[in-house]
């Protein structure tokens, strides 16, 4: 195990953020972890468990004891009549797993291709993406306790899916309120690859795809080849801005509320979900705002997507949360809807 002091972090987080970590430690093996807790100085320090730090905002130097997840490896772990199941460490680069699923036969994940981070990160905020998500591919996952240093499995029920949530997202308040953040380190993720293989087409940007082409019964490999043009023509690359992907979620509203937003602009853009409620686009709110395009210093506003925002330069993280308060203020005065930022503001 090897603790470094005054680790810069912008090479380990999405939006170029330039900080620092008063102490990192790589954490390549489950027994790295343990190494941590017995170390009598490691152990008591609090924890930041980093993945691929592509859903972080960094406002200054990370005093936590940052623990930046390396465990490698894919394999398939077996094949039943009904699936293929996959196992991961919790530090490989996601894309990189759905590429490689693919090339071995394993399709099921394409829908999910270029979505940035690790493996680890995926469960954490049921990462989604044109009609997918984590939760649908999900087998299970191993993490330890960094309190008790123990070892634990949780199935899907277990985490508590929701959209881009789960129970590493919220604190454990009482006996009733089950939470992992700040608690778990996932170790290893177990996807469930269903046979035979169904496409999942639904979604607008694909249906263009397939008119455009022509092509009515792609491959797995096809609709990935789809997913990363559709993803690289309006998403930033964020190895060349820097960005942490959408930086709002889509805010669910009753019918009601939605009939008096469409009252106030009957553009907007919305969505009926199964349940009955609707949800709203939140880019497009922020750019019926006037938002894209828009800076705040060196944070902005993306030209082609008002729902990400970006580091045009030398972005400090305050200036990304001072443009994030800004947006919410304005898409609350006029459209009554409080935006919920993703990521994870340290
Ligand atoms: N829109 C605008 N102006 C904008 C942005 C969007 O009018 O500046 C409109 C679009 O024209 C479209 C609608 O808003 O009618 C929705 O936009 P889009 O299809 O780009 O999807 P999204 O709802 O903004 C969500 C996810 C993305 C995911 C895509 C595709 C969230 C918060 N975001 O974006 O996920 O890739 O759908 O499934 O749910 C991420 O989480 O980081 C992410 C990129």
């Amino acid at each position: 195990m090897n603790a470094r002091q005054n680790v810069a972090l912008q090479p380990y987080n999405t939006f170029g953020i330039v900080a620092k970590a008063h102490t990192l430690v790589q954490i390549a093996t489950e027994a790295d972890v343990q190494q941590v807790l017995a170390d009598a100085t490691l152990a008591r320090q609090p924890k930041f468990v980093l993945g691929g730090g592509s859903n972080i905002v960094l406002t200054g130097d990370v005093k936590p004891l940052v623990l930046k997840v390396e465990i490698m490896g894919r394999r398939r772990v077996e094949e039943t009549p009904r699936a293929w199941i996959v196992e991961a460490g919790a530090g490989e680069n996601w894309h990189g797993l759905v590429d490689w699923t693919l090339a071995q036969g394993y399709p099921g994940l394409e829908n999910l291709a270029l979505i940035p981070g690790t493996v680890g990160a995926a469960p954490v905020q049921n990462i989604g993406a044109y009609g997918v998500e984590l939760q649908d591919r999900f087998a299970s996952l191993d993490a330890i306790d960094l309190e008790t240093g123990k070892s634990f499995t949780l199935d899907a029920a277990q985490c508590a899916f929701g959209y881009r949530d789960s129970v590493f997202k919220h604190v454990a308040s009482d006996a009733r309120h089950f939470g992992l953040a700040g608690r778990a380190l996932i170790t290893r993720v177990r996807f469930h690859l269903p046979k035979p293989w169904k496409p999942v087409l639904g979604y607008l940007d694909l249906e263009k795809k397939i008119a455009e082409t022509g092509v009515h019964t792609p491959s797995a490999r096809q609709i990935f080849d789809w997913i990363c043009a559709i993803r690289s023509a309006k998403l930033p690359d964020p190895r060349v801005i820097g960005n942490a992907g959408s930086f709002f979620k889509n805010p669910t509203v009753t019918p009601d509320q939605c009939a008096d937003i469409i009252a106030r602009d009957p553009r907007v853009v919305h969505y009926p979900m199964p349940d009955g409620s609707v949800k709203l686009a939140a880019g497009w709110l922020i750019d019926a705002c006037g938002w894209r395009g828009k800076s705040v210093g060196n944070a902005g506003v993306y030209e082609k997507q008002a729902l990400v925002l970006v580091n045009r330069g030398g972005a400090t993280g305050g200036e990304v949360v001072t443009l994030a308060k800004a947006i919410q203020t304005s898409v609350y005065e006029r459209f009554g809807i409080r935006l919920e930022p993703e990521p994870v503001v340290v």
